[in-house]
């Protein structure tokens, strides 16, 4: 089948949702928006505790100059500074137009928006509501772009391909989960906002099972850089048992990490902001107590106390309510009579799609787009803040929305051959096909222990050459590996194949950006090489395919007003 529109977003998260509703301001253009779950689903809905916009409310000085340079200290230099400045200059007016689009946000007493204190951060910043603000935001958005009616949503739509003449964007060809068919959209532009990839830590991460990185993927297949895909962050209070998020809201709030000495040890590591440093610096913290023998419990399974008990049962019910389920559901622990045990979990991906213009969200591909996680401008450098995230994919989502709408406007659709509308149907049928004895569940497993054993927090030449080999290895035994399942409604079986591919390639991308780059720099913290090297390393990675091969290339970081310097907290 094939259907023709203006734009193609693809991904139904909070990027996709605002870009979408900017492109369809115009009333004879016509957006189609992909998405894998159903968009109230997707994995913005998980981000809990905030987002950043320096609205001066709790602090009038605060500044979005501030907030740029909270955010490019907090990069370890690495993030583009103009593109920085964008974001938090953007920033404050975005939050109002989510207020009044609906976003029920927490308010201090004289009713304006209330905000909490974050990592990093020099002022109390993050504007929330409760611990479920990407929930409510996600919420709000989707409604907003179900009220325009020259969106038409692909929900429960897997991304196969993107179809284009090695120049330009002519189309993309998605697989509809609910009945086993591929249909072609011929477009003018595609967006990709798919979200990140942090699943790639199979065993312990805080993304949805979701996150496999499919647009990255795709993007990387067809001849688009990835940029620093090296720089994965590790959120500081996962849950012990499951890497299950407990919000950094829980620090904001004022809560502790405790060894088991019962010493706030952060007093070591970051003497001014404690348990507010940045997050590469927290989770480096908290594993260093444990190698040093003052976690809870041994080894793999030991962990560090985040205790909340001072903060009291009303405070933690008024502000921290999902958190506290969330101990109680899945670690059987209430935060408010007990300490909760937490672990580093993988949980965001700073780089992504290379973008090759902050203001235009756009690729080395002509018509083809990226936002949020799945992108990287970049605003977070090696090492994102908490809260920025949610307000990048809004600013970012919003002007490239801006952007396509014009760039739609001046160009016609491409011809998409028969073969070229075909080649997702037949790639389909020769999965149902194949044939095997490779297991997806071991292969998948496999990914797991390497990418955490060998590419987690802390890495070194020999781990990541290791990771490299093994990924290599895994990625030739998925070509082995048969689809059991051969039905065509809700194949999750097919699904799972299709991901586990795009997981592999990522993974492997972040284990050469990882080797490549002999420094340690935010949340790439390599053993053998402990210090920061800007001599070498002040510069973008942008990884490709160059004849099946992966390559690496390097492009200089946009530094203009402040000048790398010495990280402390
Ligand atoms: O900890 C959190 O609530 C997560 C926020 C973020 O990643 O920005």
């Amino acid at each position: 089948m094939l259907k023709r529109y203006d734009a193609v977003i693809i991904g139904g998260g909070g990027a996709g949702l605002r870009c979408a509703i900017e492109i369809a301001r115009d009333p004879n253009l016509r957006v189609a928006l992909v998405s894998k779950v159903y968009p109230t689903r997707s994995h913005t809905g998980a981000a809990q505790g905030g987002m950043n916009a320096a609205l001066g409310n709790v602090v009038p000085d605060d500044s979005p100059e501030a907030h740029a340079y909270d955010t490019i200290k907090g990069s370890d230099f690495l993030a583009d500074q103009p593109a920085v400045f964008f974001m938090t200059e953007n920033a404050p007016d975005i939050v109002y137009e989510l207020d009044r689009w609906g976003v029920p946000f927490s308010r201090l007493e004289d009713g304006r928006i209330a905000q909490r204190p974050f990592g990093g951060a020099s002022f109390p910043r993050t504007v929330y509501a409760a611990d479920k603000t990407g929930h409510v935001l996600l919420h709000t958005l989707y409604e907003q772009a179900l009220a325009r009616d020259n969106i038409d949503f692909y929900n429960e739509f897997f991304l196969l391909d993107l179809i284009h003449d090695g120049e330009r964007i002519k189309g993309v060809s998605v697989y509809d989960i609910k009945n086993g068919e591929v249909v072609t959209l011929q477009t003018k532009a595609v967006v990709m906002a798919t979200g990140g990839f942090a699943r790639i830590y199979w065993f312990r991460s805080t993304n949805a099972i979701g996150n496999t990185g499919d647009g990255q993927a795709v993007a990387l297949r067809n001849g688009v850089p990835l940029k620093d895909v090296e720089f994965i962050q590790f959120h500081p209070t996962g849950l012990a048992k499951t890497g299950i998020l407990l919000s950094e809201a829980c620090r904001g709030e004022g809560g502790y990490l405790v060894n088991r000495e019962g010493e706030r040890f952060m007093k070591r590591y970051a003497p001014e902001k404690m348990e507010l440093a940045p997050r590469d610096l927290v989770s480096r913290a908290i594993e260093y107590e444990i190698m040093e023998g003052r976690g809870i419990g041994d080894g793999a399974r030991a962990y560090i106390y985040l205790d909340l008990r001072h903060l009291g049962e009303e405070k933690i019910n008024e502000r921290l309510p999902q958190v506290r389920q969330l101990a109680i559901d899945f670690e059987g622990v209430d935060p408010v009579k007990d300490p909760v045990p937490i672990r580093p979990t993988a949980h965001y991906c700073m780089g992504g799609i290379h973008v090759t213009d902050y203001r235009t969200s756009e690729t080395p591909m002509k018509g083809l787009y990226a936002v949020g996680e799945c992108a990287c401008v970049s605003v977070h450098g090696a090492n994102r803040l908490g809260g920025n995230s949610l307000i990048e994919l809004l600013v970012f989502g919003k002007y490239c929305g801006t952007a396509v709408r014009e760039f739609i406007k001046e160009i016609d659709f491409a011809e998409i051959s028969e073969g070229e509308a075909k080649a997702g149907q037949e790639f389909i049928e020769s999965l149902l096909k194949r044939e095997g004895n490779e297991s997806l569940a071991d292969v998948r497993s496999q990914m797991g222990e390497v990418t955490w054993a060998k590419m987690g927090i802390f890495r070194d030449e020999k781990s990541l050459k290791s990771a490299y080999e093994e990924l290599s290895e895994l990625l030739s035994r998925w070509e082995k590996i048969p689809v059991v399942d051969k039905s065509r409604v809700f194949n999750t079986n097919l699904i799972e194949l299709l991901e586990l591919r795009n997981m592999l390639e990522l993974a492997r991308a972040v284990a050469l950006g990882a080797l490549e780059r002999r420094e340690s720099r935010g949340g790439h913290s390599r053993e053998d090489y402990p210090e920061r090297d800007d001599e070498n390393f002040l510069k973008h990675s942008l990884i490709y395919y160059e004849g099946g091969e992966l390559k690496i290339d390097y492009i200089p970081v946009m530094v203009t007003r402040y000048k790398p310097a010495e990280r402390k907290y």
